[in-house]
């Protein structure tokens, strides 16, 4: 039987949406399904009429399917949104207009491709997409998404990350200084350990692990270089000092006499063309989503464990990961995922002697 299905990218953006994207238009042709792209988000979904765009395989052809972005767009950064909308108490009224608007496109499937925030968002209003399959992809730079060993994104960041630190070791070491380099990942320091191990930097500092600067300091000053990375996540927390963590670190190491300068690659994180491994990810994520439609599954998230893919239900997911206030929605709790103590990348760089503090 034919089928319509809509593809959503939500939350913020990554590299390898666009190879997700491409392989559900593929897999929805092969089967003689209907795709149509929900564009701008949710924002687009709350448009009047919402705004969609008919998927074929010219829309996306295979030789930009490596750039990242979304094609369908991600949504605005400001406008009525549940962020928005929460706050002024027309959250009720703005669910119901996004159940509406799916009901009216007539869809049996739709595939959201998000990242915890968007996920936590889809398990809590989870009666906006009551009449149809709810199948979700996990995407975010952040590897914070519980119970999957990989989301859409990840290692494209990685990569981005690390090529960012190669071109500064350059520089550093004409000058003789040190990079504090600053990470995205939210409260979770994946991207900045994986890119700091990657990149070779001395000391990688995350917010699941304490750190002591004065630690911090006499390691620097005992290295066997005057330059390198030292690797901080967005996310660390520095008691009594507020701004951001890479310049609060930079002015303690000034104040300690170790030169240095701040670096921020900031979005760049996000962009990039998406690693081969990426893309492997997504095309092996856009093929279970479309077998857990055909196997009629609803609410469910695709995941990738132990080299295989499956589906798990949007509540183990909301169940799984520890619960934290969504930074914009106060209402709402996410579902978050951390570096855990066993992480093989955090006892391997604890072995290399790259400082990292103590685990907690
Ligand atoms: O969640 C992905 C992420 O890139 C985080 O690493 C970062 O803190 C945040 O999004 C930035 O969000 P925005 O696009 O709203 O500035």
């Amino acid at each position: 039987m034919t089928k319509k299905i809509g593809i959503m990218t939500t939350g913020g953006d990554c590299s390898g949406l666009n190879t997700a994207i491409k392989y559900l238009i593929q897999g929805c042709n092969l089967r003689g399904w209907e795709a149509i792209g929900i564009l701008d988000g949710t924002d687009g979904l709350y448009s009047t009429p919402a705004k969609t765009i008919n998927l074929t395989e010219y829309i996306l052809p295979v030789e930009h399917v490596h750039l990242s972005g979304s094609i369908l767009s991600n949504g605005y950064s400001n406008g009525e949104n549940f962020q928005t909308v929460s706050n002024t108490g027309k959250l009720k009224q703005y669910n119901a207009k996004l159940q509406q608007a799916l009901k009216n496109l007539h869809l049996d499937a739709l595939v959201l491709i998000g990242g915890n925030g968007s996920l936590s968002l889809a398990h809590t209003y989870n009666d906006i997409y009551k009449n149809l399959s709810l199948v979700c992809i996990p995407k975010t730079i952040d590897m914070d998404v519980p119970l999957t060993e990989k989301t859409i994104g990840f290692d494209t960041a990685v990569q981005q990350l690390t090529s960012f630190c190669d071109q500064l070791l350059l520089t550093a070491r004409s000058h003789h200084r040190w990079f504090v380099v600053q990470a995205m990942g939210r409260k979770c320091g994946k991207l900045a350990l994986d890119a700091g191990i990657a990149s070779g930097a001395d000391a990688i500092l995350i917010p699941e692990i304490k750190f002591d600067t004065q630690e911090l300091i006499k390691h620097i000053k005992n290295s066997e270089h005057d330059y390198g990375i030292i690797m901080v996540s967005e996310g660390i927390s520095l008691r009594g000092h507020s701004g951001n963590p890479a310049d609060i670190i930079s002015r303690q190491l000034t104040a300690a006499n170790i030169p240095n300068k701040t670096a921020f690659p900031e979005y760049l994180q996000r962009a990039g063309d998406t690693v081969a491994s990426d893309r492997l990810l997504a095309t092996g994520f856009a093929n279970a989503a479309l077998e857990a439609i055909d196997n009629k599954e609803t609410n469910v998230i695709v995941v990738y464990n132990n080299k295989q893919f499956n589906t798990v239900s949007l509540q183990e997911f909301f169940n799984t990961g520890r619960k934290e206030k969504d930074p914009r929605i106060k209402t709402v709790l996410t579902s978050n995922a951390y570096v855990e103590p066993d992480d093989i990348n955090l006892k391997n760089a604890i072995n290399m002697g790259i400082y990292i503090g103590k685990l907690k």
